[in-house]
């Protein structure tokens, strides 16, 4: 279409007119309205893909800025080459390392969750980037998944409860969040193309809920496609997630982005809702080849195809609609902050988010250790010196700073004599093999067994790290063991040395075969340039910690219930894989099948205690459409404050079909005083009783008794109630 210049001029003054301050919903889509008849097919072709590694085009001729994405889920990633992965060494992208999300998700506390979206925001604000690939909220079905560091756990409502906020917060300052992997993308082995086979009643009931939520209520902008096959399809392309559900049921009005290289079929890029291709290469060409951009499948062939009418113009119009809309709400968007990066406030919330995310696993009154302490500790183990923010793939960090362990020790037990051995070393984190450690083991085990004996006491500080097959992309764990040794490191510490606490700093259970000799111990996740601020404020008591486990810890991994079904059920043959425990995952597993863990989900001590009493609900009926609420009195009766998260979990003893013994339904933290009490009340909405009923296909509430669990831990439950629904209720 030939353009007068005046026509062009008055176009390019309307369509790169930011959003104005007062742009309501209705404002953006008239100002589409005007863009989009201006374009040419070609320029509308191209923003459907990409033109860089991290950057989709915008329109030029109208000043229409491209769209910049950025990793991560837990900071902004440094600065990527324009066709290349590696890093482009700039010098003004260091970052806050904010905590891993299991971390955030371990503080059950969703007003963090929002305080984490507005920092992290801001950082990609000020960074200049207008998509932010995160948050992860695929659910933790096998502990060997390299990448459940990045994720929110097991259970589908504490993931979506907590992504929601931090979405939000993301998106307030005109960036927006790219919820993934949609879906089931659950471990990393053959993720480019394993088939998931699961029941729709696990897809809705367990893999689902933290996506529906990010769209329905967290309004994400971007969600980005999974990269393996769901019955036979492609999720980046996929007709069932992304028309019928995401676009249909659930109304999503932003932009489904693939995973990198996640698309492989124009036609079914083109009908089944995918609005812009990401990635390396394309259809067999070698990554960074000249013309690959032009190759992806929703460029060249997609633009012949719209030429030729083979696909109709609306099929684009739709894409690009969703397109602008992403740009109207981020690099059009005037009304959008300036952002900030590398500041106090930042690091603060880093550090509240690591304080509260870690979880106190065991503890024979051994901590919180004296601050004014002169003891001789030996701090064994390399994590208490390796940074963390590095490696882990698409989530690393170049961070200004990252404070280890032993140096948050060091200022928080001044008095004491802190020396460390590194006990084990493990070699580089690097993405995609392994490399074999230089140091001799022995020599290392052997120094740091000699330190352990002449300290007064041990602190160990091992657990996995960011290699490939350890809490990294692209590969899954080989076992559920500790590696590197450090089983045997600390029983040889032990035997000369029982005063010793073990910190594990790692994403992942692990098998502990020396927990019973053990007085204390402390889940430490990957938390970011405060790490070793927050790990010391804890085990010096300057905080108590209030963590409780977003996923269970397996005594063997023959207890996992997708590892119980064999290789066809976790990692799959290669082509297919079936989730044949279907919904009972987690501690759906263990309570149903009565299979101790090793720690259960929601399990998290303190160093003080507290009391749960005067359980109740609010009726003792209720019919659907309705709620109700279940209130207790939680009492702090130790000699210092502390939190305590009291959980809610809902199940029916009767019932036509298989049911988890119990689901978390409900759960809030609370701040207590020593010896302060306070009632807690969590409502709970009738319809989240139902289970999903494949005959309707729908949701169906079944009449009858359902038992309430009120307790602190799936497997500390303080009293049991019930309740009667009244009426079977189903809807689609
Ligand atoms: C990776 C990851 C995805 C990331 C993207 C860009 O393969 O799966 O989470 O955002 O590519 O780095």
């Amino acid at each position: 279409m030939k353009q007068t210049f005046f026509s062009a001029l008055l176009l390019g003054l309307i369509a790169c007119q930011p959003a104005q301050k007062s742009d309501s919903a209705a404002d953006i889509e008239r100002r589409i309205d005007e863009i989009l008849p201006q374009l040419t097919v070609e320029e509308k072709v191209a923003m459907c893909h990409a033109q860089s590694k991290f950057t989709s085009p915008g329109v030029p001729r109208l000043g229409i800025p491209e769209l910049a994405m950025s990793d991560g889920p837990h900071g902004v990633r440094a600065e990527i080459l324009w066709d290349d992965w590696g890093t482009a060494g700039w010098t003004n992208d260091s970052c806050t390392a904010f905590p891993a999300l299991t971390a955030l998700a371990s503080t059950f506390n969703p007003e963090l969750a929002h305080a984490y979206g507005v920092a992290i925001g801001e950082e990609a604000r000020y960074r200049r980037k207008d998509v932010l690939l995160g948050p992860g909220v695929n659910i933790y079905r096998t502990p060997l998944n390299g990448r459940n560091f990045e994720y929110m756990g097991e259970d589908p409502l504490l993931a979506a409860t907590m992504c929601v906020p931090y979405i939000q917060g993301v998106q307030s300052n005109g960036v927006a969040a790219c919820v993934k992997h949609y879906a089931l993308n659950n471990q990393e082995i053959d993720r480019g193309h394993i088939n998931v086979e699961v029941s729709d009643r696990a897809l809705y009931e367990i893999y689902l809920p933290a996506f529906d939520a990010a769209v329905r209520e967290g309004k994400v902008w971007s969600i980005m496609g999974a990269y393996n096959q769901y019955r036979g399809q492609h999720c980046c392309h996929n007709k069932r997630l992304l028309v019928d559900i995401l676009k249909g049921d659930w109304q999503f009005d932003g932009a489904v982005i693939t995973d990198w290289g996640g698309a492989h079929n124009t036609d079914e890029a083109a009908f089944n809702g995918l609005d812009i291709e990401m990635g390396t290469h394309t259809d067999g060409l070698t990554s960074n080849t000249a013309s690959a951009y032009d190759s992806y499948y929703l460029a060249q062939p997609f633009l012949e195809k719209i030429k030729s009418g083979e696909i109709p113009m609306s099929v684009l119009d739709d894409k690009v609609r969703r397109i602008l809309r992403l740009m109207m709400r981020t690099s059009l968007d005037r009304e959008k902050p300036f952002g900030a990066l590398v500041n106090e406030a930042h690091s603060a919330t880093a550090l509240s988010v690591a304080r509260e995310g870690i979880v106190l696993l065991k503890n024979d009154s051994f901590l919180p250790l004296d601050p004014e302490t002169e003891m001789t500790i030996a701090v064994i183990g390399e994590n208490a010196v390796r940074p963390m923010a590095p490696g882990g793939g698409s989530s690393e960090l170049k961070t200004k700073y990252e404070i280890s362990t032993v140096d948050g020790l060091r200022s928080r037990l001044p008095k004491a004599k802190i020396l460390h051995s590194y006990g084990y070393s493990s070699g580089p984190s690097v993405y995609d093999h392994e490399i074999e450690p230089k140091e001799n083991q022995d020599s290392l085990r052997r120094a740091a067994v000699s330190l352990a004996k002449s300290a007064d006491m041990v602190i160990y500080v091992g657990g996995l790290n960011k290699n490939h097959r350890q809490d990294c992309e692209n590969g899954d764990r080989k076992h559920l063991e500790l590696p590197f040794g450090q089983n045997r490191l600390l029983d040889e510490i032990l035997a000369v040395n029982p005063k010793t606490a073990v910190v594990l700093i790692s994403g992942n259970a692990v098998t502990m075969p020396w927990i019973e000799r053990v007085p204390a111990i402390v889940q430490a996740w990957y938390l970011g340039s405060e790490a070793g601020n927050a790990i010391a404020d804890v085990l010096s008591g300057a905080v108590n910690p209030s963590g409780k486990l977003p996923f269970t810890f397996p005594v063997s991994l023959a207890d996992n219930a997708a590892h119980s079904f064999g290789p066809a059920s976790v990692p799959g043959d290669g082509v297919k894989q079936e989730y044949m425990e279907d919904i009972l995952v987690g501690y759906r597993w263990h309570d149903t099948k009565q299979i101790a863990p090793l720690f259960a989900f929601g399990h998290g001590l303190s160093y003080t205690t507290f009391e749960v009493d005067g359980a109740k609900t609010s009726a003792s009926t209720a019919p659907f459409g309705g709620e109700f609420s279940v209130s207790a009195t939680v009492k702090n009766t130790g000699n210092r404050e502390g939190a305590e998260v009291l959980q809610v979990y809902v199940g029916k003893k009767e019932s036509k079909v298989v049911r988890a013994l119990k689901e978390l339904k409900g759960f809030k933290k609370v701040g207590l005083a020593a010896g302060e009490s306070k009632s807690v009340s969590i409502t709970i909405p009738v319809s989240k009783l139902a289970f999903y009923n494949e005959e309707i296909p729908g949701w169906e509430v079944e009449k009858g008794t359902y038992t309430i669990y009120v307790g602190t831990a799936a497997d500390n439950i303080a009293a049991e109630l019930e309740i009667e629904i009244t009426d079977l209720i189903r809807e689609k």
